[in-house]
């Protein structure tokens, strides 16, 4: 898979956009997904056609075979392709005593992977926590828990600190995501990174997410100023921001779409970012 990943990123600096966004829609077409990254725009979640499925099922669950831990440990440590993936190592890599990291629907351990792979980080210290579905939670605990980590199907009321909560391309699955992000922020993080999110400057809209095999599914998409609010209302500022160059294809869109991370943490009065501080 990383070596997939790079050869997919040299082809995208190589060959021109003309060429290989057409190839990478008949690759996803040729492997069950969609020929559109996103499609649509509806006004809220539920309004979204999505591919009827029972709650329990999670299809990022089902993709994770027996042996993963063993497959994430052998990968190497590749140069990182998609930046939005070194902001957690980065950020752990400064604690020099014992911290939390709360990896809220962080699939199959993927923010500890990426702290292994990029990062300086004294595992000793470390205490992970994985928010996941039910479902992904049952797929990696045990596994997690040989590794000294833990997997919660919903967010704790409260975590030891100093705590880093990281949600990397997950709070865009959350129908309630208001109330998502005003629970991660009461648990009162360092740091509240939303990394691999999709951004846009038009108002938040909901569409169709069409790279999920077999399985439509619902997303938002965020107006980048709203997050910011939210946050700042919840009692954190923006002190980093980046827009990746991830390629990204929606169908019949209402504006661009990027895929961005955003860093947030407790705001000190005075002091911060410009309101209107957002990547060029
Ligand atoms: C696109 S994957 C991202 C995985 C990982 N964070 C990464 O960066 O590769 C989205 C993840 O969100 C998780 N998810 C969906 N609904 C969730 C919920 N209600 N609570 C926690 N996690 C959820 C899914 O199980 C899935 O692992």
């Amino acid at each position: 898979m990383t070596g997939f990943k790079i050869l997919k990123s040299a082809l995208a600096s190589w060959v021109p956009p003309a060429i290989m966004r057409p190839g990478s829609r008949l690759w996803r077409r040729m492997n069950g997904l969609g020929w559109y990254n996103l499609y649509g725009c509806w006004p809220s979640f539920t309004d979204v056609p999505v591919t009827p499925s029972n709650a329990d099922r999670d299809p990022w669950a089902e993709s994770i075979g027996p042996g993963w831990w063993a497959a994430v440990k052998a990968a190497p440590a590749a140069p990182a392709i998609d930046s939005g993936q070194t902001i957690l190592p980065l950020l752990a890599s400064q604690f020099a005593g014992p911290f939390t990291v709360c990896d809220f629907g962080g699939g199959a351990a993927v923010g500890l992977a990426n702290m292994i792979r990029y990062g300086r980080v004294d595992l000793t210290r470390l205490s992970y926590v994985l928010v996941e579905t039910p479902a992904m939670s049952r797929a990696v605990r045990a596994e997690l828990e040989a590794q000294s980590g833990r997997a919660f199907d919903d967010i704790p009321a409260s975590l030891p600190g100093p705590l880093i909560v990281h949600a990397s391309s997950s709070l865009q699955y959350m129908r309630d995501y208001p109330a998502t992000l005003a629970r991660l922020a009461q648990l009162e993080p360092r740091y509240i990174i939303l990394a691999q999110t999709p951004l846009t400057e038009a108002p938040t809209f909901a569409c169709q997410i069409l790279n999920t095999p077999r399985r439509v599914m619902a997303t938002w998409v965020f107006n980048r100023y709203e997050l910011i609010d939210r946050l700042r209302a919840l009692g954190f500022e923006q002190i980093f921001a980046a827009d990746h160059n991830i390629p990204l294809t929606h169908g019949k869109a209402k504006g661009k779409t990027v895929i961005g991370s955003i860093v947030f943490a407790p705001a000190r009065a005075g002091v911060g970012l410009s309101p209107n501080f957002a990547p060029s």
